[in-house]
């Protein structure tokens, strides 16, 4: 596709100078003699750049420029500047603009001008879409005073070097916070480096989390970096911290202290400057009862502890949920996007999640790819899913997990709180779908506050006006326990 390019321009002979230019070189031209023509051609045309011309009578070209920038802050535009605006170029540049030409006019200088900004923005624009898409990926999902309090405490978290210790069960998206701290702290730039403390073979653990010099032992045929001196100056995800041996607990335990690291076969101490970010599913004072894990080691990484719920005891997010990862499957598998109906909605949400979101997660993407049909009902959902679990009918097969309370406790709900059908009508639009969803996550906050509609209504951060009407609207009436 040819790049459209706009001019804006007062005088016709620069307008029609740069016509023959770019028409020569291939360009579509669009033209417009003022600031004001300009603003509506940009509206209108879409061009992939624009030539502004600095001086014009009304309306000049920073302004212009700002109007342009409101509208479209990404349009890449190039300042014309003439005799005497110089300066004006300058401040152009200072206030978005991506280049400057000069006046007279050489057609080898315009070209190579426009190359070189249309070339940019290109890659602006490739690194913004990749920005999204690796966001879209990494994104929390999810508006549960549960998961609120967990971000809460990563706001609070990210800022600082403290080490932070997450706890939860597994599949609760332990790792996705970690990451979402490093995103929000200052070493954001630097990098994550993620260590499974689990998986290493105890006789490699050192070569792994402190490196090796070449020849230091048998098999070591070329120099390597240690984990720790990878994330130098970033941040280091000890992940399944509860099942490290004693060997790597003494080990881990040292860097901690002395913050430097020293590679097998060299006498060099290495200072290392890295955040610590730990996690695991296991309870970890259990683990110093039982005299299997360190309890210097507790302390040095119990410095700001983060719990993340299992699913079960944030219900309400799981609508969110699956529609999200339904856009992800589809964007990432190029399927046709398929809504959930609300019986099947209502059905994922009763269900136990024993393996929380990663769980919850799988069986979307596997839905995504076998149903037949672009609606998922409830007799598309696993025999296990569909028979809906009344809590405790579902057989634990793994441990449950304790989780040691603390300052940022998990959400005080209980099995009492399994939400029910949200309502015959089989949700066929969006509109039907989102109305689905509303109502399922009000009648469930209604329950948690004990159908008390101003708590309600202040904890879901809405006007009491606005529940009642929602309520009158889904037909919502006080449930009687029976
Ligand atoms: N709130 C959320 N929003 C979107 N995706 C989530 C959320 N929580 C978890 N996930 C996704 O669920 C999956 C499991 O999360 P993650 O790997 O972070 O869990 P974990 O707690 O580290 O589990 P384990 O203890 O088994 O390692 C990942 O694909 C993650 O992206
Ligand atoms: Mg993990």
């Amino acid at each position: 596709m040819k790049p459209r390019i706009l001019v804006i321009d007062d005088e016709a002979a620069i307008r029609d100078s740069l016509r023959m230019i770019l028409e020569y070189e291939d360009y579509l031209f669009v033209g417009a003699a003022s600031g004001q023509e300009g603003v509506a051609a940009v509206q209108r045309e879409r061009p992939d750049l624009v030539l502004l011309d600095i001086k014009m009578p009304g309306m000049d070209g920073l302004e212009v420029l700002r109007k342009l920038h409101a509208l479209d802050e990404t349009l890449p535009i190039v300042m014309i500047s003439g005799h005497g605006t110089t300066a004006t170029a300058v401040e152009a540049i200072r206030s978005g603009a991506v280049d400057f030409l000069d006046k007279p006019l050489s057609s080898e200088r315009v070209i190579v001008t426009l190359q070189n900004a249309l070339r940019q923005s290109e890659l602006r624009s490739e690194n913004r879409e990749l920005k999204l898409a690796m966001e879209s990926r990494y994104e929390i999902v999810g508006s549960s005073p549960a998961l609120r309090r967990v971000l809460e405490a990563v706001k609070r978290a990210a800022p600082t070097n403290a080490t932070v210790l997450l706890l939860g069960e597994s599949g609760v998206g332990k790792e996705l916070v970690a990451r979402t701290i490093h995103r929000n702290s200052p070493r954001a730039s630097q990098r994550f480096v993620q260590v499974n403390c689990a998986a290493i073979p105890e006789e490699l653990i050192e070569s792994e989390l402190f490196g090796h010099e070449k020849g230091s032992f048998t098999g070591a045929t070329e120099k390597q970096i240690g984990k720790f001196e990878q994330a130098d100056r970033g941040t280091i995800f000890l992940d399944e911290v509860g099942d490290m041996s004693q060997k790597t607990q003494a080990k881990v335990l040292r860097v901690l202290q002395e913050q430097e690291v020293e590679r097998l076969g060299s006498a060099r101490t290495i200072k290392v400057d890295v955040r610590v970010i730990a996690a695991t599913n296991k309870n970890l004072e259990d683990g110093i009862q039982r005299g299997e894990f360190r309890e210097d080691l507790y302390f040095r990484l119990n410095v700001i502890p983060i719990v993340v719920p299992p699913l079960r005891e944030r219900r309400e997010d799981i609508p969110l949920l699956v529609q999200h990862f339904a856009k992800l499957t589809s964007e990432e598998h190029n399927l046709k996007p398929r809504r959930f109906d609300a019986a099947a909605m209502d059905a994922l949400q009763r269900y136990r999640w024993r393996g929380n979101i990663r769980e919850l997660r799988n069986a979307i993407e596997r839905l995504m790819i076998m149903a037949a049909a672009d609606v998922v009902r409830v007799e598309d959902l696993p025999p296990e899913i569909r028979a809906g679990s009344s809590g405790g009918a579902v057989p634990m097969t793994s441990e449950p997990v304790a989780i040691p309370q603390s300052t940022y406790a998990t959400a005080g709900s209980t099995a009492a709180e399994e939400s029910r059908p949200v309502g015959a009508s089989a949700a066929g639009t969006l509109r039907e779908f989102k109305d689905a969803a509303e109502r399922a996550y009000l009648v469930q906050k209604l329950r948690e506050n004990n159908w008390n509609i101003s708590k309600t209504a202040e904890v879901i951060d809405t006007p009491r006006s606005n529940l009642y009407k929602k309520l009158e609207q889904y037909g919502i009436k006080q449930e009687v326990d029976g």
